[in-house]
């Protein structure tokens, strides 16, 4: 078992191969694992991938922040994503080392001190974002007044169609995003605009009005070059429990509304997509340690992969399957009525316990496996060392 600080950023060495099963019965048989396990499934990550490669009319980058386990990045690598957004010079430092012909973007709009001058001067990154004066004189002074950057102003987005909100946080007003992209430009550096419509974003329509958000804060910044525009992240998982719009009406949305914004020839369009990457690739095989009536223990809690599952105002589920395992020591799926049960995790905290119950096969026993499929953004990279539990075992699983 691994035992790492919460937080921690695994190193950027190369990763030992990894076992490949045919099935999660057949990983099950083989390791009757006690911890819990991810596995990964490179098919889909291939399909989501080629989704925005071959359909979103720009660059695309991967969130590093979504999943930055080697792993998921490896599987995002290989299927085709070479640019990533990037929050922290530890993030910058993992995809550097590990993919040195990957390109870098530091896409977070406030941004530890001293890291925006690592960035550029040691790793090259040219793209930075900010939503204030004082971010942008921070970014000045460690870059030597921002020539030759490529600076992106955040525009806040009204609460549309997302699960998450990422607005009351960063972004400001078209017309002061106006006021700095004149400031960038007057630095002698370029001049670009993004915004986030928030996480999980169920509602296509999100983005053309954020678009339009953008296009008065380039009206705002008269005479100024733009020379990108990043639509940010925000494409939805598709979890039961949400209406989630095929993808494509995402990417017809925003080809309609930025056909009103005002393009330069040559203006590169970005979108920096986490969820969307790596949701699907990733699946979790959790062991029920105890049954005490209606309620049961996992080897996995809120500390582990099941941060999402514990926000109040969140409606996604992951898919689940339980597998038994029969003295003769072979694994079936378990199935039949089902029923909910209240979830805890292994750790001592009381909070450590899902908000909601989750739905499952009257019969499920100490020592079934559960699976929740579609767990990989925004699970294990929020996981902790807490109670010396930090599940990090992994097998890739060729078939399902
Ligand atoms: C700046 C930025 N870009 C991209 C993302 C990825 O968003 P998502 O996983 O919803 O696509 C986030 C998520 O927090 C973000 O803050």
């Amino acid at each position: 078992m691994n035992i790492q600080p919460a937080g921690h950023i695994p190193a950027s060495s190369a990763s030992p191969p990894l076992e490949h099963y045919p099935s999660f019965a057949a990983l099950i048989e083989a390791k009757r694992p006690a911890l819990p396990w991810y596995t990964l499934h490179p098919a889909k990550f291939q399909t989501a991938a080629k989704r925005f490669l071959d359909t979103f009319p720009g660059t695309t980058m991967y969130a590093v922040k979504a999943n930055p386990a080697p792993h998921v990045l490896d599987q995002i690598y290989a299927s085709g994503i070479r640019h990533f957004d990037t929050a922290s010079l530890a993030e910058i430092e993992l995809i550097r080392g590990r993919y040195p012909d990957s390109k870098c973007h530091f896409m977070a709009p406030v941004r530890i001190p001293g890291e925006s001058a690592v960035a550029w001067k040691k790793h090259g990154l040219r793209d930075f974002v900010v939503d204030c004066d004082q971010e942008l004189d921070k970014l000045f002074a460690e870059t030597d007044g921002g020539k030759g950057l490529r600076i992106f102003a955040r525009v806040a987005t009204p609460l549309g169609g997302a699960m998450l909100e990422l607005s009351s946080k960063f972004g400001t007003s078209p017309q002061n995003a106006g006021r700095l992209l004149k400031r960038i430009s007057a630095a002698g550096a370029e001049a670009a605009l993004t915004f986030h419509v928030g996480s999980q974003c169920l509602s296509p329509f999100s983005y053309a009005q954020a678009v339009e958000l953008a296009r008065r804060a380039a009206v705002a910044a008269s005479g100024v070059k733009i020379v990108a525009l990043d639509v940010g992240g925000g494409f939805p998982g598709p979890y039961p429990g949400n209406d989630v719009p095929p993808p494509h009406w995402y990417f017809d949305t925003i080809k309609e509304a930025i056909s009103t914004f005002p393009m330069e020839p040559g203006m590169e369009l970005l979108c920096e997509p986490g969820r969307a990457l790596c949701a699907e690739g990733v699946s979790l095989v959790t062991r029920v340690i105890l049954r005490r009536d209606e309620q049961l223990f996992l080897n996995d809690g809120i500390y582990g992969s099941f941060d999402e599952l514990a926000l109040p105002a969140w409606t996604a589920d992951y898919n689940r399957r339980v597998y038994a395992v029969w003295p003769s020591g072979r694994v079936r799926e378990r199935t039949g009525e089902i029923k909910p049960f209240k979830i805890f995790g292994p750790t001592c905290d009381t909070l450590d316990t899902l908000p909601r119950p989750l739905m499952l096969p009257k019969t499920i026993q100490q020592d079934d496996y559960i699976v929740l499929e579609t767990i990989g953004a925004y699970s294990l990279a929020l996981r902790t060392g807490f109670n010396g539990f930090y599940p990090d075992d992994w097998a890739i699983i060729d078939g399902e």
